[in-house]
């Protein structure tokens, strides 16, 4: 019989694009997310579809009743860096909140698989050597801290309790599902390649290169964008091991690419210039971050199918080419009110 996953999150960027491979895989997959800021239409039709606020503790509840759980594989998050250093108290609270609500769901419900999004922002980027599972953690922002609160609270989980985790920290998650009918879509869009994306196709004047005066070879900043269905995979792959224990791993590519390479990638896919401005630093940014992904290969030889900057562009290009509005404009009120239906 299928394993039944729980996707929370999974109308968001990267959790759609894993409930959408673990239906391609023969999972029977519960998506839920309250819609803050996923798409209900990122959701894969084959997917039961729960629109659940994780702090809702009955609705919660109601949820685990509903459906017998083989694993969950937890997205849902608040996650934007900048906004984190506006608001930690936020950021903090309802992360942590709102996986450990999760957490006693999965405990009371014996289940016994558990699958975090984590990120590359709990550890300092100082430096310029790709960054391994033994590097220093040392969050630059509450987002950060938040996301590795999750992975302490997970050990004791799973000393104490025996749910095994995967704690999967990603670098720049990009690119979008093959197929090109989800992708990217955040609003407000922060990330680079949809912007450049976006300059390239005329929906933004241009893109701000944010400083150009880096100790990297052509001055700007260097990131590992790693494909959003090779995330997607890899927490597929770790299902099995869950079985017997608790892993923790770096996903990237272990190659990085400048700001440039980014804008001449789209270039080169697009057959058209992408109009550039040049700006100052942002604030927080580091001048390279590269993962050393060795662990995952050589534990469970998940190995990128879009290693390369082009098919990660590619990719996103036909997303946004046939989805100039991405997923639309927003839902009118009454259309948002909870409905939760396991
Ligand atoms: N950049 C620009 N112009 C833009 C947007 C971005 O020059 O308009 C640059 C940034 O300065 C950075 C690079 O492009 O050097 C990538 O920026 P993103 O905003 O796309 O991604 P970040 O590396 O800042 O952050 C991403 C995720 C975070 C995560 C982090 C961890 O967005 O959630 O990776 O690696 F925490």
């Amino acid at each position: 019989m299928a394993e039944t996953v729980l996707v929370t999150g999974g109308a968001g960027y990267v959790g759609s694009h894993a409930a959408a491979l673990l239906v391609e895989r023969g999972y029977e997959v519960v998506v839920a997310d309250d819609l803050s800021t996923g798409h209900r239409a990122a959701v894969p039709p084959a997917a039961r579809f729960v629109r659940l606020d994780l702090a809702d503790q009955e609705g919660l509840q109601g949820l685990f009743r509903a459906h017998r759980f083989d694993a969950i594989m937890h997205f849902a998050a608040l996650s934007l860096v900048g906004e984190s250093m506006k608001d930690p108290l936020r950021w903090i609270g309802d992360n942590t909140g709102n996986a450990v609500r999760l957490l006693r769901a999965a405990h009371e419900a014996r289940v016994g698989r558990f699958v975090l999004s984590s990120t590359a922002a709990l550890f300092d980027p100082a430096g310029d050597r790709p960054i391994d599972e033994q590097a220093p953690v040392e969050p630059q922002s509450p987002y950060g801290d938040s996301k590795f609160m999750v992975e302490r609270i997970l050990y004791w989980a799973d000393r104490i309790l025996g749910i095994r985790s995967a704690c999967l920290r990603y670098f720049n998650a990009a690119g979008a599902h093959p197929v090109g009918h989800i992708g990217e879509d955040h609003r407000p869009e922060t990330h680079l390649i949809p912007i450049v994306i976006e300059a390239a196709l005329g929906k933004r004047k241009a893109v701000t290169v944010f400083g150009s005066d880096y100790a990297t070879p052509d001055g700007t900043c260097v990131r590992d964008y790693v494909h959003v269905m090779d995330l997607a995979d890899a927490h597929i792959a770790v299902l099995d091991p869950l079985r017997h224990r608790s892993v923790r791993y770096n996903l990237g590519t272990g190659s990085g690419h400048s700001v440039r390479e980014v804008i001449r990638a789209v270039e080169e896919v697009g057959g058209r210039k992408v109009p550039v401005e040049l700006g100052p630093r942002r604030p927080g940014d580091t001048a390279t971050l590269v993962a050393d992904p060795a662990a995952i290969r050589r534990e469970l030889g998940w190995t990128p199918h879009y290693p390369g900057l082009r098919a990660i562009v590619e990719t996103a290009w036909r997303w946004h080419e046939k989805h100039p509005e991405g997923y639309g404009p927003p839902k009118s009120p009454d259309s948002s009110r909870p409905a939760i239906r396991p």
